[in-house]
């Protein structure tokens, strides 16, 4: 049995990490701001998880949470691109001056890895696709370069101090308890939780940019082969995360009206700042040195989420 901490535990991401780790017969401890996460997201598992509620900018609570951990999954974030647009300052703490801390609360304590949720808006809007983790980085809004700043600290923080870090970048995460309700909620538990509703989606800009749409489970998978993966192969590196395949929204927008039975139109309206165009991973690297495939497809996941969804509703 193995100890892991999870940032961000009360989020979409790490509270589906907790129970991914908790099956595998581990112990979690979780700590979460509750900023964008939420306490109904563990409600069940809450009595198996030693929950604090701490912010990542108090060092101190951050050096007692890593106390005795063995891995650390670094999920806690301002996950937004445009919210960082309206408040790059905000990002930067949260993304940056967080994840330093957690670093140095990390190395101090000895644990044996730290996983980060990278992300693939590192890449930016570059044409060539799919995009490999050696192409130069370019990142367009501020959570791009928050996200990417956080990689190269886990690299030094391996290159200087040898703690073991690997950065997952993750391309558009989606699945059940993906919060839908805020106006910078991801775009696929949006337009689920609307058209499940009878209400009309709206669509950023012409519809034609593209993701490599990833259900929640890869990165479970992903997470967990970061752990046992050999420091030769993954240690101080960054893999992708998604399924190796991209839809456009204008056919996303066409799928979910079969999933969800929703017969209205989609408004469009002004393209997003920050936004990039298209997206798609390719995934040599991380079959390479993680083992890793993605188990779940892009339809199979759409419709185990929308399933839930409705079960919700
Ligand atoms: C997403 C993640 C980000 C992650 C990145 C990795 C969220 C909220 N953001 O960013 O954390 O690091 O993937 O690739 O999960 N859109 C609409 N209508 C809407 C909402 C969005 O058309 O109502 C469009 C956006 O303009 C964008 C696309 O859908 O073109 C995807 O947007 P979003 O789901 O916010 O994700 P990313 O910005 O790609």
């Amino acid at each position: 049995m193995s100890s892991y901490l999870i940032t961000g535990i009360a989020g979409f991401i790490g509270s589906t990490l907790a129970r991914g780790v908790l099956a595998h017969g581990n112990q979690v401890r979780g700590i979460d701001n509750l900023s964008t996460g939420k306490r109904e997201n563990i409600a069940e598992i809450r009595d198996r998880i030693d929950l604090r509620e701490v912010d990542l900018l108090d060092l101190k609570s951050v050096q007692e949470a890593c106390r005795d951990m063995d891995y650390v999954f670094h999920e806690a974030a301002i996950p937004s691109v445009p919210r960082s647009v309206v408040d790059p300052l905000e990002s930067n703490r949260a993304n940056i001056d967080a994840t330093a801390n957690l670093l140095v609360a990390a190395r101090d304590a000895k644990v044996k890895r730290v996983v980060y949720a990278a992300s693939s808006s590192a890449y930016g809007d570059t044409p060539t696709l799919p995009k490999r983790e050696d192409m130069l980085p370019s990142p367009i809004s501020p959570y791009a370069v928050a996200k990417l700043t956080g990689e190269y600290y886990m690299t030094s923080f391996w290159r200087c101090y040898g703690l073991e870090t690997v950065s997952l970048r993750y391309f558009n995460i989606f699945g059940p308890r993906q919060d839908p309700a805020s106006p910078y909620s991801g775009v696929l538990a949006k337009f689920i939780t609307q058209m499940l509703k009878g209400q009309q989606p709206v669509i950023f800009g012409d519809g034609r940019q593209s993701r490599d749409f990833t259900h929640v489970e890869n990165v479970v998978n992903a997470n967990l082969l970061a752990c046992q993966a050999p420091a030769s192969e993954a240690a101080g590196r960054t893999f992708n995360v998604a399924t190796a395949m991209r839809i456009d929204l204008n056919e996303t927008f066409r799928v979910l009206k079969k999933l969800t039975g929703y017969t209205g139109e989609v408004k469009y309206e002004a393209e997003r700042a920050g936004d990039v165009k298209h997206s798609l991973a390719d995934l040599t690297l991380a079959r390479k040195h993680l083992g890793y495939a993605p188990t779940v497809g892009f339809e199979e996941g759409l419709q185990r989420t929308v399933e839930w969804y409705r079960g919700q509703a």
